[in-house]
């Protein structure tokens, strides 16, 4: 992990408070899809804490990263706010990522919720991948065109304005008893915490692995502070402790390590 002040090269305002926040390297090119930053503006930072942002997308030699956020409250709103040239402090790489498909298991398909579409351009630039993903309203979905054009994505809307209406676990459910989406392909996941823990519960009664990449508040987000601990089943790699720090011990988990 580095802490590093980069230059901002552009921000893209897209529709829904949502914008994609591109900075200069250099980054490491080795970044895995899920893994996070903890970003701060260079001045004016309104509140005490960095924000964790999943890292969007990382050019191929490093020169450049970006960070697909929403503003919601005052870091988020500041970090919108920033103009080219202005710097912004990130601290990552952190966390691990999610795991590649083991030999022989489906490709795993991607369930994203508003800005928890943001861990899956990396893994979409890497594998073909079929992406689910809901919004409130069609100005909730942006950023598809950052994807490569080997994704195949299915969108849903609460009100039925953009693509099917509904959330995005009844568009899963859908489309798997349509034979759209392979019923024993795993499901990675990312989006509100009550979204992951549906998408979760419907997994494990069909005995569909299933990982989610959580979005806990966190302090420092290096370990070291206790401030984003999760309830956990316990497990030696938690120490045989039941609960476990979102920041190191994720923020990927396997849904069934959760207690929800
Ligand atoms: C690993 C990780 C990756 C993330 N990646 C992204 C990303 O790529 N893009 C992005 O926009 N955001 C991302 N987030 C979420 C973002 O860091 C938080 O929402 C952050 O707190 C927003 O900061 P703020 O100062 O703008 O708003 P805050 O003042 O922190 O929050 C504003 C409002 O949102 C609510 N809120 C904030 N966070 C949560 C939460 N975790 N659970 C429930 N309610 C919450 C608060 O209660 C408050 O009402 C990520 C979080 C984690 C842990
Ligand atoms: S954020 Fe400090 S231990 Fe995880």
């Amino acid at each position: 992990m580095q802490t590093r002040l980069h230059k901002v090269l552009r921000v893209e305002g897209l529709t829904g408070a949502s914008y994609v926040l591109w900075l200069e390297g250099p980054f490491s090119a080795e970044i895995a899809p899920g893994q996070f930053a903890m970003l701060r503006t260079g001045s004016d930072w309104p509140v005490l804490l960095p924000r964790p942002f999943s890292y969007f997308d990382v050019s191929a030699a490093g020169t450049a990263a970006s960070f697909f956020g929403k503003a919601i409250g005052p870091g988020t709103r500041a970090l919108a706010a920033v103009r080219v040239g202005d710097e912004v402090s990130v601290s990552g790489p952190l966390g691990g990522g999610f795991p590649a498909p083991a030999d022989g298991e489906p490709e795993p398909v991607c369930i994203a919720g508003g800005v928890g579409l943001a861990p899956f351009l990396l893994w979409t630039k890497q594998r073909a991948t079929t992406v689910l993903y809901g919004g409130a309203n069609r100005e909730a979905i942006v950023a598809m065109e950052s994807f490569p054009g080997q994704t195949t994505f299915h969108v849903a809307t609460d009100d039925g304005s953009l693509g099917f209406h509904g959330n995005v676990l009844e568009l899963y459910r859908s489309l798997v008893a349509a034979g759209e989406v392979d019923q024993r392909a795993p499901v990675y996941c990312c989006g509100p915490d009550p979204m992951m823990e549906a998408v979760a519960a419907d997994c494990a009664e069909r005995g569909v692995a299933c990982r989610v990449s959580l979005e806990t508040y966190m302090a420092c987000g290096y370990g070291v502070c206790n401030g984003c601990s999760v309830a956990v089943e316990p497990a030696e790699r938690f120490g045989g402790k039941p609960w476990a720090r979102c920041c190191i011990h994720g923020p990927v988990f396997d849904a069934a390590e959760l207690k929800w």
